[in-house]
């Protein structure tokens, strides 16, 4: 098996539903988070590690995402006439950034369904996994981090988050043992989608970062409609478990939940905090705010 991943997944074909009405027209993975849309930092987080292509799940009413990574001919001639240089190489950065290919999902049957849309796309070889609107502040990216974690342990790898409290039951929880002389790195024994806190196996959470090895597909064709009635991802990644070894990561960094209202806001605030073109403004406009 090539110990190099070369392609991302981005499934971008659900509805959104947390983040209505500003998703009934509008992909979820097209809010601005700043200004860049969610999508964007995914893609240009899946380049810093090294991936060359990407294939995106779509569904109907998603065709902004297509645009965005389109060329825009109108809006480049009237840039340049303007003499817009910067926002100019800004808009055709955006264009060239990648090889971005696309496939439906005909109904958002859960991410496990999304993900196996991209079979014939992936091919036989491991591949990537990220979910966009989980937007990730890090050092170094956190999917250059797994990447290089891949390279040692060669198995699927799945991020996870340390969650305390009742909010472990909005995730896929890992039941898993350490890795000596790594302590970020876990070795999964059995994987609890959504549990009670009382029944969470650990605090490890999961979060939308994934290195998964083809044989994934072949099981995600076979399992059953998991929580929430959809075919879900971790349902496939359990069956890996028979056969292979699957290891949890513990990222550096920090993690914004840019699907959800409180998470958006809090992301916006705090990666326009480090701009330097609105930071400053934005620190002094938040110190005289009465809380
Ligand atoms: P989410 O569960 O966060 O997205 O899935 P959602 O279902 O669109 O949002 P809510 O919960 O209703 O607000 C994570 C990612 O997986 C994609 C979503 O587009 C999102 O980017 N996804 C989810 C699919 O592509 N297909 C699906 O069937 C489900």
């Amino acid at each position: 098996m090539t110990k190099k991943i070369h392609k991302a997944v981005i499934p971008a074909a659900g509805f959104g539903t947390r983040f209505l009405p500003a998703t009934k027209a509008i992909p979820k993975e097209m809010l601005a988070l700043v200004d860049k849309p969610l999508i964007q930092y995914g893609v240009e987080e899946a380049l810093a590690a090294g991936i060359d292509e990407i294939i995106i799940v779509t569904s109907r009413g998603k065709s902004a995402i297509e645009d965005h990574f389109d060329m825009s001919p109108e809006l480049e001639s009237s840039l340049e006439a303007r003499g817009k240089t910067e926002l100019l190489e800004l808009t055709r950065k955006v264009s060239n950034m990648v090889l971005v290919s696309y496939v439906r999902q005909k109904e958002p049957l859960g991410l496990g369904h999304a993900v196996l849309q991209t079979r014939d796309m992936v091919g036989d070889e491991p591949f990537a996994v990220i979910l966009p609107d989980d937007v990730i502040d890090a050092a170094t990216p956190c999917l250059k981090q797994m990447v290089d974690v891949f390279g040692q342990v060669e198995s699927s790898i799945l991020a996870t988050q340390i969650v305390e409290g009742p909010a472990i039951s909005s995730y896929g929880v890992l039941d898993c043992d350490p890795v000596k002389d790594n302590p970020r790195l876990h070795a999964v024994k059995g994987l609890v989608e959504k549990p009670k806190q009382a029944d969470a196996p650990s605090k490890n959470a999961i979060i939308g970062r994934y290195i998964l090895t083809p044989h994934i597909f072949e099981l995600l064709e076979h399992i059953p409609k998991g929580a929430g009635g959809e075919l879900q991802l971790t349902d496939g990644i359990k069956g890996l478990l028979d056969t292979e070894k699957v290891f949890g990561y513990t990222f550096e960094g920090r993690r914004y939940d840019a699907g959800d209202k409180a998470g958006m806001l809090q992301a916006t605030v705090d990666f326009a905090l480090k701009r330097s073109d609105l930071g400053p403004g934005l620190r002094e406009y938040l110190k005289q705010i009465r809380l």
